[in-house]
């Protein structure tokens, strides 16, 4: 554990606050007398007239300032590179050594720093086998499922670490059936598979990856009744184009997948350790309650048929060997593609994969900087470590940038700078599974972190290419993203910052819907404001949770210069200063009511013609929103310093009017 502050503070216990910040009147004794007063009085408005906007607030925008200045692009590219040399994924000793490099990134620093481990099920492949007949009673043709290196690839040892290309959770089993293809496995695209009279039913669906995950793609295969399902990456939507007269490039040669890539996944349908829902796990050894084997697999979050991700080669391959009537042209590949068949069959694919559903230790690492005024009020910086393979871009391009903000925090901590509230920096295991590592530690720590949490700032991936920055935040934290990325120039686009270029994009800034990376807990267990961000565009980043997920695609595609992930540590961090050393806290709630009031009109909408009145609703959205301004209006005119002082001081009638 870290300090005392923590280690009893995380605990969930009640406890007395850390620190009392000592008013003034309890400093001086109540009953001073009115000569005292008056000099004070004095003392008090000469220091408000000199220096109004000069009090704590300016002092620790000095140090945001700073912040800003100390920037590295050899310190994030230095951690990137030492964060991949192997792939990591959870529970493995592999990503135990990059808990412990993260561990030493924080301690070298001299952050308090400690690990928490849980034991939680994971999901590992044990054997994979896949062949195809041309038709049932023929001949079967084993696919390798194999990933390629290429001539001269630095990782190509290391590569041989990889885990086999499999889908996390994925049921055990073998099964042998003609071939359907479902486009890229929405219900809707089976409902078109039914009005077309194919019959999906005991056959193994072959889906492509596109807009969906492959959570929802196989769980929609096994509501159409498959029996298996193959997801492959189509070159149409990851392999690139090709130039004109050209032929088409991959990596290393372009940033597109190559035709063995294969994407992984896990197809856990929930978040958190699976074998305790809702509830804590605990770390090995130790005893907590757990749902039993046979739970389990009754249950309705995990997949229940086998499934295989396969490259797009070997989904081409498949395709090329089905007939049946010709798919509509939506569901077509690219140019040079075969033309693609609905099926049933005459293909028959032989599916057998046997996962092994085990117990691992996981391990989050902390660094905590302690506040000095606000001890137990947390402002939480998170990322996650582990990747599927060598997770250059997902999810260490955060990573890197996360110890590069704490680089900065520990210079800025020796200029004598200290938070007025906590800040702990979080980097979560196995959030490739299901989100484990940060569910876990809000499912421990529930009460404590419900309470005095302010804000959780996530970062998955920090770059995925060329394309500005985008954040997704809870309405609060609009004005204060807005506000920070004012003050970071877009490292594609000097001349301008971040603010300018993310305005180009409509609408700038999205809402922390859905889960899909480590907010979720926070958010939707237990309501605390959110924010995940990143640089660039997903389809930026074809190479998503495959091999080639390495530190050459970053330096050649995804951020040559690191100079993205420096300005995502920027914003980043000063999202974090400001929220921890603000005595007001930066929140903005007009932005919440307006956000409200769009989603009450979208209500009022889907109730038209009902008896419902949403007058109450809107009402009480006029009263927040009106409480907003108003805070707003008062915060404008006052410094926290200023309010404190001058409350504690009788003042607070003669600065409410001096406003
Ligand atoms: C399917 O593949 C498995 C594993 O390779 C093999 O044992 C089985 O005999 C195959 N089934 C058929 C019908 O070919
Ligand atoms: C599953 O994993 C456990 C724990 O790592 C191991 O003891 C066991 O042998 C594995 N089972 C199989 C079938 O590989
Ligand atoms: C950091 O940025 C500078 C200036 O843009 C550049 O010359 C240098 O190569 C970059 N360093 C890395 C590691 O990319």
């Amino acid at each position: 554990m870290a300090t005392a502050a923590m280690a009893t503070s995380l605990d969930g216990k009640q406890r007395e606050p850390l620190l009392h910040f000592p008013t003034p009147a309890a400093a001086n004794g109540a009953g001073a007398a009115g000569r005292r007063r008056f000099l004070a009085f004095l003392a008090v408005m000469a220091a408000l007239i000199a220096s109004y906007h000069l009090l704590e607030p300016a002092n620790s925008s000095r140090y945001h300032a700073l912040f800003l200045t100390l920037g590295s692009n050899a310190t994030a590219a230095a951690h990137l590179r030492a964060l991949t040399l192997r792939p990591h994924v959870a529970g493995t000793e592999a990503n135990a050594a990059a808990a412990r490099y993260v561990l030493h990134a924080f301690s070298s620093l001299s952050f308090p720093a400690h690990i928490t481990p849980y034991s939680v099920l994971l999901s590992y492949p044990v054997h994979r086998s896949l062949t195809l007949a041309a038709a049932r009673g023929l001949a079967a043709m084993p696919f390798s499922l194999v990933q390629e290196t290429y001539k001269g690839d630095p990782y190509a040892e290391a590569a041989a670490e990889v885990i086999p290309t499999y889908f996390a959770y994925s049921a055990s089993g073998s099964v042998v059936a003609e071939v359907v293809y479902a486009n890229y496995g929405h219900s809707e695209d089976y409902a078109y598979l039914a009005s077309r009279g194919v019959d999906v039913a005991g056959k193994v669906a072959l889906v492509r990856y596109g807009d969906i995950h492959c959570e929802d793609m196989v769980r929609n295969a096994r509501a159409a009744g498959a029996a298996a399902a193959i997801v492959y990456t189509d070159a149409k939507d990851f392999g690139g184009s090709a130039p004109k007269g050209g032929k088409r490039k991959w990596f290393p040669e372009a940033r597109w997948l190559p035709p063995t890539g294969v994407q992984v996944g896990t197809l856990y349908y929930g978040n958190g350790d699976p074998t305790t829902p809702l509830w804590p796990s605990c770390a090995a050894g130790d005893d907590c309650e757990r749902l039993s084997a046979e739970d389990l697999s009754a249950s309705e979050a995990m997949p229940g048929i086998p499934a295989l991700p396969v490259s797009a080669r070997d989904g081409e391959t498949i395709l090329k060997a089905m007939g049946g009537d010709v798919a509509p042209p939506k569901w077509q590949g690219g140019e040079g593609a075969p033309l693609y068949r609905l099926g049933p069959g005459p293909a028959v694919l032989n599916l057998t994969y046997i996962g092994n559903d085990t117990l691992a230790t996981i391990e989050n690492v902390y660094a905590v900087i302690q506040g000095k005024e606000e001890p137990d009020r947390y402002v939480i910086i998170g990322n996650h470590r582990d990747a599927w393979t060598f997770g250059a871009i997902d999810p260490n391009s955060g990573t890197a940038a996360m110890l590069e903000i704490a680089e900065r925090l520990s210079k800025l901590q020796a200029k004598g700078w200290r938070p007025r509230r906590t800040i702990i920096l979080c980097s979560w295991d196995a959030e490739e599974f299901a989100l484990i590592g940060s569910t876990e530690w809000v499912e421990e720590n529930m009460d404590t972190l419900a309470s005095r949490a302010i804000a959780y700032l996530n970062v998955d991936i920090s770059v995925f290419g060329p394309g500005g920055l985008r954040p997704r935040a809870t309405p609060q934290l609009d004005e204060l993203i807005k506000e920070a990325s004012k003050m970071v120039p877009d490292p594609d686009e000097p001349s301008q910052t971040l603010y300018d270029t993310m305005m180009r994009y409509h609408p700038p800034i999205t809402r922390v819907a859905g889960a899909g990376t480590d907010f979720a807990a926070f958010l939707q267990h237990i309501g605390v404001p959110s924010l995940d961000m990143s640089y660039g565009l997903f389809n930026e980043y074809p190479v998503y949770h495959s091999l080639y997920d390495d530190y050459v695609w970053v330096e050649r595609f995804g951020d040559p210069l690191f100079q993205r992930h420096v300005a995502v540590a920027s914003v980043w961090g000063l999202i974090a200063l400001k929220l921890a050393d603000d005595e007001i806290i930066p929140f903005n709630y007009i932005s919440y009511a307006s956000e409200l009031e769009e989603c009450t009109k979208d209500i009022a909408d889907k109730c038209k013609g009902f008896p419902v009145s949403l007058s109450p609703l809107q009402k009480s959205i006029k009263q927040l929103e009106s409480a907003a301004t108003k805070i707003h209006e008062e915060k404008k005119c006052r410094t926290g310093g200023v309010y404190t002082m001058s409350a504690a001081w009788g003042l607070r009638e003669y600065v409410q009017k001096f406003c």
